[in-house]
């Protein structure tokens, strides 16, 4: 009759007469795998898992809005988080973080891109404009700045510079020639105070002042 110490054959002896036990084996086998484990990892020093990570930081070189800005990075930060984190231009908001609000809207070399989805890594030799960057060295504001205060086409906000910044894109794009198509193009930023009427209107209005 087999009980439960059957399977360890013989703890002093062998089982078979060979002089192996399974205690034996087992010691011998896990000797063996720690030290294939132990010469995989020795060969293995260039591998990808050796290699640098995401985490160690990277120099990154930013040109904002005419000025240029030397960073050490996490190679994964966005372009949103190296503003507002690391340069401190923080009028660039960051709402879903997922690409799909347009608070985060600023402009690379003149076309509007979604801050959250950019690697800042990605854009350098680039220019980047946010919305501090609209407004002229004496103060003044863009004429689509002027046009959102003239029209109240905000309530909270907090979409307002990601509004303005693809307007004034969406104006040089020639796509703001009627309200239908101003609400075609800046259908990617949305506003949650749903000031959507009044934003038409001061983009319209800015239109004219820009081609003036
Ligand atoms: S003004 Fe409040 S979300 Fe647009």
């Amino acid at each position: 009759m087999r009980n439960s110490n059957d399977g360890e054959g013989s703890r002093s002896g062998s089982a078979n007469g060979s002089g192996w036990s399974r205690r034996t084996f087992l010691g011998t086998s896990f000797g063996s795998t720690v030290a294939v484990v132990a010469l995989r990892d020795t060969g293995n020093a260039q591998s990808p898992a050796a290699a640098a990570s995401p985490r160690d930081k990277i120099a990154v070189s930013l040109n904002i809005n005419g000025k240029p800005h030397d960073l050490s990075l996490d190679s994964r930060t966005t372009l949103l988080d190296a503003l507002r984190e690391h340069i401190g231009l923080t009028g660039s908001k960051k709402g879903c973080d997922q690409g799909q609000c347009g608070a985060y809207t600023v402009m690379v070399d003149g076309q509007r891109v979604l801050g959250c989805l950019i690697l800042a890594a990605a854009v350098q030799g680039k220019e980047v404009t946010t919305i501090e960057g609209l407004t002229g060295a004496n103060g003044a504001l863009h004429p689509m700045q002027q046009a959102f205060a003239e029209h109240d086409a905000f309530q909270c906000g907090y979409c307002t510079p990601g509004q303005i910044m693809s307007a004034v894109a969406c104006v040089k794009e020639g796509h703001a020639n009627s309200a239908d198509e101003v609400r075609e193009y800046m259908s990617g930023n949305l506003c949650r105070c749903a000031a959507y009427p009044n934003i038409v209107d001061a983009v319209l209005d800015a239109k004219t002042k820009m081609e003036a």
